[in-house]
């Protein structure tokens, strides 16, 4: 191993993970230095650029916590967090399509009683939300667990939000007998990803928007079945052809009809209009 340039380099460092145990490990690396190296040899980067880059991953891991996660909105913008998505869920008949988790879930959301609203009287369209969750043949699914989180009518999820204490808008809930969910919430509205860090500087030098379509994001889990991680869009949003991290799919896309007001579908009485979001999900057998 000397005298190395840019013709042998590659060979070399393949030849040093030569003896990796692990089989899976080996391939990832291999093809890991391979394509690197391929990459730098496409570019031909400066001696400079090669260290901006150092210093943009440096401050892409500087500006992560526990509530912002900035290589997860990284993957994202460059598309790889729905290409993992995709090779991972092929889809079949009957099964709802997936879509990214986002950097918003959180592990510790509150188990609530079906029927609530999860908004705690911040502004907003009101929503109603019901739900099934069945297998894909179309078996409903009693006791599935189901997160649900979503943005305020600004743009915000509560942990971007100094000022929300306890959780907003999210929460998690279990199905009924028949795979039913029904709550309340508001009606999501369309977004900016953070974009005061490095993710943000990348969308402006490529002139990319941050925004992401109006959404609710569900996650389902059963047992017997595979975890399902979705959003479901509001259709007619501007964004649904330009979602900043590439997570749209015609079959998520729902009306959420607008109803008139009057009696609510719980017999509430409702002062103004409100929208409605009726969906069933299905999920794959593990
Ligand atoms: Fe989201």
């Amino acid at each position: 191993m000397r005298d190395l340039n840019e013709h042998n380099i590659t060979d070399a460092v393949l030849e040093s993970f030569a003896g990796t145990h692990n089989p899976r490990l080996l391939t990832i690396l291999n093809s890991l230095v391979r394509h690197l190296h391929a990459f730098v040899k496409d570019v031909e980067p400066t001696f400079d650029e090669w260290l901006y880059t150092i210093h943009y991953l440096t401050r892409v891991g500087q500006i992560s916590d526990e509530t912002r996660q900035e290589f997860i909105l990284l993957s994202d913008v460059l598309g790889l967090s729905m290409l993992v998505d995709a090779i991972n869920h092929r889809t079949p008949e009957g099964a709802t399509e997936t879509t990214v988790l986002g950097p918003f879930f959180v592990e510790t959301a509150p188990e609530l009683e079906q029927g609530v609203d999860i908004s705690n009287g911040v502004p907003g369209t009101p929503l109603y939300v019901d739900v099934t969750v069945a297998a894909a043949s179309g078996q409903p699914l009693a006791d599935a667990i189901v997160d649900v989180w979503q943005s305020d009518s600004e743009g915000f999820y509560d942990v971007q939000r100094a000022d929300t204490a306890g959780h907003n808008l999210r929460g998690r809930f279990r199905t009924g007998p028949q795979g039913e969910l029904r709550f309340w919430s508001i009606t999501p509205t369309a977004y900016p990803i953070p974009n005061d860090g490095p993710v943000g500087e990348l969308l402006r030098a490529s002139q990319r928007h941050p925004w992401r379509p109006a959404h609710l994001h569900f996650m389902i889990s059963a047992a017997g079945y595979q975890p399902l991680v979705t959003h479901i869009f509001v259709d007619g949003d501007v964004y649904l052809d330009s979602d900043a991290v590439f997570g749209v799919k015609q079959s998520l896309i729902d009306a959420f009809p607008e109803q008139p007001a009057g009696l609510g579908p719980d017999d509430r009485k409702m002062d103004a209009p409100w929208r409605r979001l009726t969906y069933s999900f299905g999920l794959i057998p593990a």
